[in-house]
């Protein structure tokens, strides 16, 4: 049984999750208006990840017994001026859920509730990854932004089809290889 702080926070939690997922569809859409197309599929299946996260939290609530509710959805501001700036949109947002998380993580251990507590562990998890691919990703724009970024890109490309082609890396560990470069090289494995 959930008491009313963490049920209050659970349900907080769920509407934050159906916000993500409303704000990286929206972001889905400005990318293709940009011509930033494979982007935009990463936002949009990320849009469907968000909401998977929501019904999760949904279900575990309806589960012990109350009631899940999404409440308003916030409306995102979509005023973003370049793709950079959107990635450091993303990236922030997701910082934010994952403080989100913590509090819940906080409130739970500060009532005992250990049911809670083992399932946020899930999300602990979850906030780990999303952050690392956010900020990568926000990374990775920034660099190719530049000349020498592009440089930089070109000469990793280069290093990853030599290991590749010309043995210095052992087949059993080429595995551990990109498939393919952020820019330029063009001859990845797919
Ligand atoms: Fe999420
Ligand atoms: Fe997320």
């Amino acid at each position: 049984m959930l008491s009313n702080t963490i049920l209050d926070k659970l349900n907080r939690q769920v509407n934050l999750e159906a916000g993500s997922s409303n704000l990286y569809l929206h972001m889905s859409a400005w990318l293709l208006s940009q011509s930033l197309d494979s982007t935009a599929a990463f936002f949009r299946a990320h849009a469907e990840e968000e909401r998977a996260h929501m019904m999760k939290l949904f279900d575990y609530i309806n589960e012990t017994g109350a009631l899940a509710r999404i409440g308003d959805v916030a409306l995102p501001d979509v005023n973003w001026s370049t793709h950079i700036e959107l990635l450091e949109a993303a990236y922030s947002h997701e910082c934010a859920v994952t403080a989100s998380i913590n509090e819940l993580v906080d409130a739970a251990l500060q009532e005992k509730d250990y049911s809670t507590l083992n399932f946020l562990q899930w999300y602990v998890a979850e906030q780990h990854e999303e952050e690392h691919i956010f900020s990568s990703m926000l990374h990775k724009a920034r660099i190719v932004d530049t000349m020498e970024g592009r440089a930089r890109f070109r000469f990793d490309e280069e290093i990853r089809k030599s290991a590749l082609n010309q043995g210095w890396v052992h087949q059993h560990h080429a595995g551990n290889l990109p498939h393919h470069a952020v820019s330029g090289g063009g001859a990845g494995q797919e």
